[in-house]
């Protein structure tokens, strides 16, 4: 059950959104934050943010979490500048709003790449300064759309069915290894991330979105207690519910529940 103040905290997507707000809430515990995305002027801001509120000095790596080689390089700084990392937040991702046929191969890849792959490679890099240490806590930030199917969405989903697999084995994996795992699986937030994704205004517009600060708050709140999954969302939870424990009656809804949203007309 990790504490956090002290801790050297790794988050990944630390230039907005939720990452930034998990930064904001972790410094405040007393936490040793590690920024890191591929904007480094943010970082930046973010950091000087933080040291004006009192907080501890974050150190500042910028890297994209799909090349292998920046993110083993923020491995070996954070190895040698602050001795390895307890805490990792796997939260940089992108969405990608469109049908399945209609997206470029470049939005395929740079999906997968740091969604997945991105997500892969973070863990490769801090996993084993953790289990040298004996103990350790990785946090996966998947989505709903983890669990639930949407249109529009395959390639998302997708990416995020395959974090949960990932979670979900490491933790069986782990266990007994004084690693712990947290998958987190928020609803609608609040960030930049509808318009990183290109999603049209109009669809799915109108479904209730969470302020980032407070989901931030919740997934710090479920680390520290040790949890392993968190879906800080009510509508998000029940339909999860309702697809584990009625997976026929929940894909005939979902369908028809698409087909009406895929009759609007898209608004730009
Ligand atoms: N907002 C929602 O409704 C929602 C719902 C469910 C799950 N989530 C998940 O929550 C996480 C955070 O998203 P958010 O809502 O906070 O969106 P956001 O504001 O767009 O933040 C995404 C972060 O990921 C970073 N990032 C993107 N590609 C990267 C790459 N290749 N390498 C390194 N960093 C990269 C971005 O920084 P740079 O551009 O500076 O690299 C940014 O800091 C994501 O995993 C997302 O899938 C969001």
């Amino acid at each position: 059950m990790p504490q956090l103040r002290d801790q050297v905290v790794v988050v990944t997507g630390a230039s907005s959104g939720l990452g930034w707000h998990l930064a904001c809430g972790l410094a405040r515990r007393g936490a040793r934050v590690v920024l890191s995305a591929r904007r480094g002027l943010r970082l930046a801001q973010l950091a000087a943010q933080i040291t004006d509120a009192g907080g501890p000095a974050p150190l500042v790596v910028p890297a994209d979490v799909g090349e292998w080689t920046q993110v083993e390089e923020l491995g070996r700084r954070v190895e040698s500048e602050w001795g390895g990392a307890q805490v990792l937040i796997n939260n940089a991702g992108r969405g990608a709003y469109g049908r399945l046929e209609e997206l470029p191969f470049s939005t395929v890849e740079e999906l997968v790449s740091t969604n997945l792959l991105g997500t892969v490679y973070c863990t490769r890099a801090f996993l084993p300064q953790m289990l040298r240490q004996g103990r350790g806590h990785l946090v996966f930030i998947s989505s709903v759309l983890g669990e639930l199917p949407a249109a529009e969405h395959a390639l998302y989903c997708a990416t995020k069915f395959a974090l949960n697999g990932l979670a979900e084995s490491l933790d069986c994996e782990l266990q007994s290894r004084g690693v712990g795992v947290t998958l987190v699986e928020p609803g609608l937030v609040e960030t930049e991330f509808a318009q990183v994704s290109a999603r049209p205004a109009g669809r799915f517009g109108r479904l209730p979105a969470k302020a980032a600060p407070a989901v931030a708050e919740r997934i710090l709140r479920a680390v520290e207690r040790g949890q392993f999954r968190l879906v800080p969302d009510e509508l998000g939870w029940m339909g999860i519910c309702f697809k584990r424990h009625f997976p026929r009656t929940a894909r005939l809804f979902l369908r028809a529940a698409f087909r009406r949203v895929l009759r609007q007309p898209q608004k730009t």
